[in-house]
Parts: C-alpha cells; structure tokens; sequence
C-alpha cells in the first residue's frame, strides 16, 4: 500500500469517529493489551516514551520488507523510493508544525541532539565571550547542559528565568533578565518533571523586542498541542519522535531557512557536501548541511506516519480527552492523605508529578509496576527543578491519547498499597 493510501486509510478511520473514541484508539496500539504481574497494563509513562499504534510498526516493517535502501546516493529503483519515502516525512513533519517549507526541517537524533546542533552552531556563528543565553529553572537537562558546555568554551553567560512555588515561569524576573547582550532564549514549551505550559509566544515577543532568537524544546509539547511555529514566532523548535507515537532514534530541529543557513555545518560527513577536495569543502544548504552520515531512514517513515496518525485524530481531540484525564487525576490524587502534587501551574499538561508522606519515590514506582502501573520515579533529568521544589525525586504519571479514567482509579488503588506500605 502507498503512503498517501495509507494515510488516506487513517483519515478515513478518524474522520468516522464522531468524538474521540478511546476504546478504538487503545485497539490500534499493540503494546497496551497484556498483563503485568497478572494485572492489566496501565502504561503512564508517555512523557519518557509514548507507544506506537500498529500503523507506525507496520510502515516500518513495510521499509524493510519492500523497498529499504540508502537515501539520496542510489540510481535504483529501492533507492528512489526509500528517498521518496524519506523525503516525504520531511513534508509531513512541515506540514504538521506550520514550517514555510520541508527544507526547514532537520532531521537530528531527538531532541537532545537538535538543542547541541544549536548551541554548537549558533553558538560558533553568532556568540561571543559575555554574550547571554537565557534558559528557565525548569528544563531538561538537554536545555541545560549543552549551554553549559558552550559556556565553559565559549565564555557566553548563562542566566536563568525563575520559577515561582506552582512552576509558573515568573514573567517579571524574565523581562529584567532580557538586555542587549542576550543573544538566545532556549525554554521548553511544556515543561517535563512538572508539566507546565510555558506562554511562548510572548517570551518570543519579549526576546525578539532585545534582537535575541528564541529556541523552544518541544519534546513534551508536539504529543499534547497543535504547535504552529510561525505563529508561536520563535527561530528555532526541537522535538522528539518517541513521544509522538513514533519510534526512537530520530527527531526534528526546525529553524528559520535563513537563520539555518547562517549556521555552520554541525558535523561532517557523507551527503552534507556540494564539493570535497583534500584542502577543503563546501556544503550543502539547509536541511542537509546537518545530516551528515546515512540517516535515520526507516524511523523517518515511522514518525510520517505517527504524524498522520495524531493528525487524523486531531491534536485539539487529543488535547480534550487529556484535559479531562488530567483534571480527574489531579482531583483523585490531591485527595489521597500524604500525596503532594509538585507543580501545579494553572496551565498544564497532561503531566502530574507527586511525592508521598514516607515513601521514596522509586518505591512507589517499584509497588507501583507490581500493579501493573508504569510510571517514571526519579529526577526526570531535571535536577535544578528538583531542587526548586526541594526534593531530590518524584514519582510522575504522564498521560497520552490512550489513557483512561479507569487507568487512573487502578493508579489510585495502586497508592493505596504504597500507604498500607509506608504509611
Ligand atoms: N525526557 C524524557 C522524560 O521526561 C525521557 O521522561
């Protein structure tokens, strides 16, 4: 089956349903219909990694069974269509973020590599010693780390917008922060240990007013919102294909044509190049001046076809259906005695991070999985937000299109054995 007929497939499938009909959205995903320890999974940790519907498996297997073969290098016929295929996600991944065009779409590794490819490349073209980067207290350490090391390098500084005792990003503190020598504000869209959703297009607002560039960590926005980056105004917008629905190993830094074309190349190798000779090279415009080596082929497939799959579900549905889980989770669990909700910003995603009177949280995760629950226990790799909130770790349901308010009454229940536990 082709591509378009295979999307056409899905659009059809969504289009039937009249309103968001969660039981015949967890049919398409494999993964969710089994038992744990003999109890049925309750999977509640998309923000890690969400699941694939059998439509992205399948088209991956198709790659392999059909036409897999290297992109962009070969005259035959396995070639062409594996370009063709490989070409066309890049399409759908314009199409499904508002990009003015396929050739503003890089493909990276996942998010974290599109942030380094940032800070590496924006940081040689346009920053210099006691210029300022501006990131927020709650980031991931992918949006931390690498503008660390371009510190330590580079000489640039690094400040950071508070948060306030919700996980609010304190607006005021932003504006007082903002100066001429702020060349780059890099801020997650929802943030991931506690689930706030950041007004970004005001902070671009705010950032493009001092002639900074703005670059938003999406990982854990694209699954949950309609994101349209010319509408949000910002340079430069990075996420991730397993949280998606699609597979790892592959996701997407998007960047102004122009902005990208600035930037030197991130790595070098094969299929990034107009001319090698042994003194030097010249390089091909964006989006290939940053996919050296062979890419991530088959996964690029996949994630085409997670998009058209949230696409066809629409990402407004998805966003209700999860408002609602997210509104009776919070209303479940504030009422159970002991449990305290970290991050409770009046705009959030379908996120809730917690800790409870006496138990660690990586023993509630473990008592947790016994009941067939899986959540993620641990710092989120967001140790400074850790510290903002005084706690070394949480235990952290992140909820997807698949959830249901049955799944979050046996996470309650699983709660109940944490406290006869610890309590
Ligand atoms: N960044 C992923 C998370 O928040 C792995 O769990």
């Amino acid at each position: 089956m082709s591509d378009s007929m295979k999307t056409a497939e899905v659009l059809e499938g969504a289009n039937s349903m009249l309103a968001f009909d969660v039981e015949r959205v967890r049919a398409d995903f494999p993964i969710l219909h089994q038992e744990i320890y003999g109890q049925p999974l309750v999977y509640l940790d998309n923000g890690a990694s969400a699941q694939c519907p059998r439509a992205v498996i399948d088209s991956m297997s198709e790659v392999y069974e059909t036409y897999y073969a290297n992109v962009h290098r070969g005259v035959h016929y396995l070639s062409q269509r594996s370009t063709d295929a490989f070409e066309g996600a890049r399409e759908k991944v314009a199409r499904f973020i508002n990009a003015a065009s396929a050739d503003e779409i890089v493909f990276a590794r996942g998010t974290t590599e599109a942030i380094n490819l940032v800070a590496d490349s924006f940081g040689r073209a346009f920053l210099e010693p006691g210029d300022e980067v501006i990131i927020s207290h709650m980031e991931h350490h992918s949006n931390i780390v690498p503008w660390q090391l371009l510190r330590d390098r580079a000489g640039i500084v690094l400040k950071v917008i508070p948060i306030d005792d919700s996980g609010n990003l304190v607006m005021e503190a932003y504006r007082e922060l903002l100066g001429p020598r702020t060349k780059l504000v890099a801020i997650t869209h929802v943030a991931n240990s506690i689930g706030t959703i950041v007004p970004v297009k005001e902070v671009a607002r705010l950032a493009h007013a001092v002639g900074a560039k703005v670059l938003i960590d999406g990982a854990q926005a694209v699954p949950h919102l309609q994101v349209d980056v010319q509408d949000l105004g910002v340079d430069f917008y990075a996420f991730s294909s397993h949280k998606l629905y699609g597979p790892t190993g592959i996701g997407v830094l998007w960047g102004r044509f122009d902005l990208l074309n600035a930037l030197p190349p991130y790595q070098g190798g094969g299929d990034m190049i107009q001319r090698v000779t042994l003194e030097k090279s010249e390089f091909k415009a964006a989006p290939h001046r940053f996919e050296a080596g062979t890419p991530a082929i088959v996964e690029a497939v996949g994630l085409g076809v997670a998009i058209d799959y949230v696409t066809a579900l629409g990402l407004d549905n998805i966003a209700a259906h999860e408002h609602g889980i997210l509104a009776y989770a919070t209303a479940k669990l504030s009422a159970v005695e002991g449990l305290e909700i970290v991050g409770t910003a009046e705009d959030k995603a379908a996120i809730v991070s917690f800790t409870m009177l006496g138990a660690h949280p990586h023993d509630i995760g473990t008592i947790l999985d016994r009941t067939g629950v899986a959540v993620r226990a641990g710092h989120h790799c967001a140790e400074p937000t850790m510290d903002r909130f005084g706690v070394d770790a949480t235990a952290r349901a992140s909820f997807g299109l698949y959830n249901t308010r049955e799944e979050v009454d046996q996470l309650v229940e699983g709660l109940m054995l944490v406290k006869e536990f610890f309590g």
